[in-house]
């Protein structure tokens, strides 16, 4: 028998979103149907509301989410009722050419739930795959990954996007390792969390660059060594005169803006990583000298999704959360209710908030 439940949905373009009753099925094959307890506000839920991501709506919105699994379908192993996860929108196929050459993390053929949720009989698109501003939601198995549960569900929920895409920027994709100096642009949650996945991995200089005093003072909490308001001085002239004069191992921007991206490549040292995990819009470009690209050596590089692989990197984050290694509750800025989505996107916008949960 199908689930009613309430959820979060996007009726239309840039409509205020509303709380719904919809229907979940119970899983079939390959899927796993999860009671959701917590569920972090993403910027991307924001992108869908305003139709910047496509034009499927309804959208059933929240994807950055933890529970616990209720129900599993014929052939589900991975997990079973009672377990509690964490929902990834990576889950891997096995199959694809970039599964095949052993790096799953870029898989281009991930896998979601196969039956739809619905809203009075119409087809629901899930963020992400997911949809999980609900009280039960509908996922294929390789999207939900077990981790130890003494690790509470609000903090447990944001590894599922944005702190992930922050933590595996820097420790994923930039490589950051021992002794490294690094520069991170934007300090909201993405850029806080590519701080504190410096730190973690041992880098030695931590340079946070932000426009707002508030943020940077936040940033500090995580890690960084040092901060500068580029609004006040120049990044770049800054960035040299912490390191010698050489810029930066890895500069990580964390914002999506031409801006601060050749900020970016101008504030690391010769033979060092750029690395893009700001989402951009599709109207921006950067223009820069080709002779600086080929002259300057080293990688640019782009972070989709921290280059995480679930399975690997969820179980092993919380673990270190557990051992007080790495602090995830200070990304929560607020608990909120169901109700309370569309306020939390305005509150976003304010840039109030590193993240607030919906706690179900
Ligand atoms: N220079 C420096 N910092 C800036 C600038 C700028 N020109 N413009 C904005 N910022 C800072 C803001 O002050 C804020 O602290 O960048 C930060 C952005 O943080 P959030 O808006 O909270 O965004 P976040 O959730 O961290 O996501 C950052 O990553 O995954 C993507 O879609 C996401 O593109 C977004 C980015
Ligand atoms: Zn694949
Ligand atoms: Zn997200």
């Amino acid at each position: 028998m199908p689930h009613s439940v309430r959820a979060v949905v996007a009726r239309a373009k840039g409509e205020p979103v509303t709380v719904e009753t919809i229907q979940v099925p119970d899983p079939g094959p390959g899927e796993v149907l999860v009671a959701v307890q917590a569920c972090g506000v993403c910027h991307t839920d924001l992108h869908y509301r305003e139709g910047a991501i496509n034009d499927e709506f309804p959208f059933l919105l929240g994807h950055e989410a933890s529970g616990i699994v209720e129900e599993v379908g014929e052939g589900v192993t991975n997990v079973a009722p009672g377990d509690f996860v964490i929902l990834n929108w990576r889950a891997v196929c096995g199959e694809c050419r970039s599964c095949l050459r052993g790096r799953p993390w870029y898989c281009f053929a991930t896998h979601n739930a196969t039956q739809k949720m619905t809203l009075d009989g119409v087809e629901l698109s899930p963020a992400l795959g997911i949809g999980a501003f609900a009280e039960k939601t509908l996922v294929h198995s390789g999207q939900a990954t077990k981790v130890d549960p003494a690790a509470p569900p609000e903090v447990a929920g944001l590894i599922g996007c944005g702190v992930m895409a922050g933590l595996g920027a820097a420790m994923n994709t930039g490589n950051v390792g021992r002794g490294d100096s690094v520069a991170v642009f934007g300090c909201g949650g993405v850029g806080d969390a590519a701080i504190a996945g410096s730190h973690l991995a041992g880098a030695h200089t931590i340079i946070a660059v932000d426009i707002d005093d508030r943020k940077l003072e936040i940033a500090r909490e995580f890690g960084a060594t040092h901060t500068i308001n580029s609004s006040a001085e120049d990044p770049v002239e800054a960035i040299r005169a912490l390191t010698g004069g050489n810029g930066v191992d890895v500069a990580i921007e964390a914002i999506g803006l031409p801006v601060t991206y050749e900020q970016a490549f101008y504030a690391r040292d010769l033979a060092g990583t750029v690395v893009l995990v700001g989402v951009p819009n599709p109207e921006m470009k950067i223009e820069l000298p080709m002779i600086e690209v080929f002259g300057r050596g080293g990688t640019l590089k782009s972070s989709w999704y921290g280059d995480c692989l679930p399975s690997r990197d969820f179980p092993m984050l919380i673990d270190l959360y557990l051992q007080g290694r790495l602090d995830l509750d200070r990304f929560v800025s607020e608990r909120i209710s169901i109700d309370d989505v569309e306020e939390a996107f305005h509150a976003m916008e304010r840039g109030e908030v590193l993240r607030s949960v919906v706690v179900l």
